[in-house]
């Protein structure tokens, strides 16, 4: 398994890669940097964010985003609209795992607030710079613990009525699945250019464990992929022509822990198009964006 066969991604591109200062989101970066296209880190922290541009090389630029705040969101926004005409892919790649309880500075539960939340606010507010570009895409991390939940507690996304982090961690990964088949369909039925794809790394080695416990991560770590694997099937789903909007690519080993990349398997309910629906309006209710897809 290697990045051999993946199309280059030349000198005219700009890729932006959230969470790219650690784990798969550096891993794509450097990939895509190597011939010449600019890649832009967004990073939460300042001095991550460097040492990541010094690692990746000059056309790497380290850009400051902390999708738990709004505030930031807007104003990355804004930074990128001021210096890039388009914006060739987007993936939406940050993110925390299992973390105990902990709200972002605009109240969200951390995983439905960074990794959901503020991936679909982000989204929307770079779009017009993307919609219209040939080739473009978005791709949106997922997980295996998407395939976990059987419903969606519309009353608890936002961990109002307790929160259990597995559960939580499935239903943030869910709803970033059903963000990228409803992100698709919305592009294509307005005959815009952009696609929009999930990708899931299978387990692959990273910061991601960090709130583990000590014990488990020497029991798990002999059968996870590198991080280089993990990030494959998403340099495949952001590059490859074998990919098509709205599809979601893994791994194809063992319950796709492992393995090339391959279509993965998708939880039925990210299928119904009403709770997609259901889910995308309380995104923007809550994030006071919504779509506005030009003409
Ligand atoms: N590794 C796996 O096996 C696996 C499996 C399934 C899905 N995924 C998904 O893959 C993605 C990348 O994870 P990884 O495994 O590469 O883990 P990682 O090494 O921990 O990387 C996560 C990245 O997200 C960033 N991040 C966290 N909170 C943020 C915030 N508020 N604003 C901006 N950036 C923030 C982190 O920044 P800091 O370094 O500053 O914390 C880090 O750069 C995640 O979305 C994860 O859910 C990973």
């Amino acid at each position: 398994m290697s990045t051999q066969g993946l199309p280059t991604f030349p000198r005219d591109k700009v890729a932006i890669i959230t969470g790219a200062n650690s784990g798969i989101g550096l891993e794509a970066a450097k990939f895509l940097a190597k011939d010449g296209a600019t890649v832009i880190l967004a990073c939460r922290n300042n001095e991550r964010g460097a040492q990541a541009q010094t690692a990746i090389g000059k056309n790497s630029r380290f850009l400051k985003l902390d999708l738990g705040n709004i505030a930031s969101i807007t104003t990355f926004s804004k930074t990128i609209h001021d210096n890039f005409p388009k914006i060739d892919l987007l993936i939406n790649n940050a993110g925390a795992m299992h973390p105990p309880l902990t709200r972002t500075t605009d109240g969200f539960e951390l995983t439905f607030g960074v990794n959901y939340l503020g991936h679909y606010m982000l989204t929307l507010q770079l779009l017009d710079l993307i919609q219209d570009v040939e080739n473009a895409r978005i791709v949106n991390l997922t997980s295996i613990a998407a395939n976990r939940p059987k419903s969606l507690d519309f009353e608890n996304l936002n961990a109002e009525k307790g929160y259990r982090k597995h559960a939580a961690y499935g239903a943030v990964n869910l709803l970033r699945l059903m963000f990228a088949i409803t992100l698709n369909e919305k592009l294509s039925g307005n005959g815009h250019k952009a696609i929009s794809v999930a990708a899931h790394p299978g387990v692959a080695r990273s910061n991601l464990t960090r709130h583990m416990p000590f014990f488990i991560k020497p029991l798990i770590s002999p059968f996870i992929m590198s991080t280089h694997q993990g990030a494959i099937p998403i340099l495949h789903a952001a590059l490859s022509e074998h990919v098509h909007g709205g599809e979601s690519w893994g791994v194809d080993g063992w319950r796709e822990m492992s393995g090339a990349p391959k279509p993965a398997k998708i939880n039925p309910l990210a299928i119904q198009a009403k709770l997609r629906e259901k889910a995308w309006a309380l995104s923007a209710k809550l994030t006071g964006s919504d779509l506005v897809i030009s003409e």
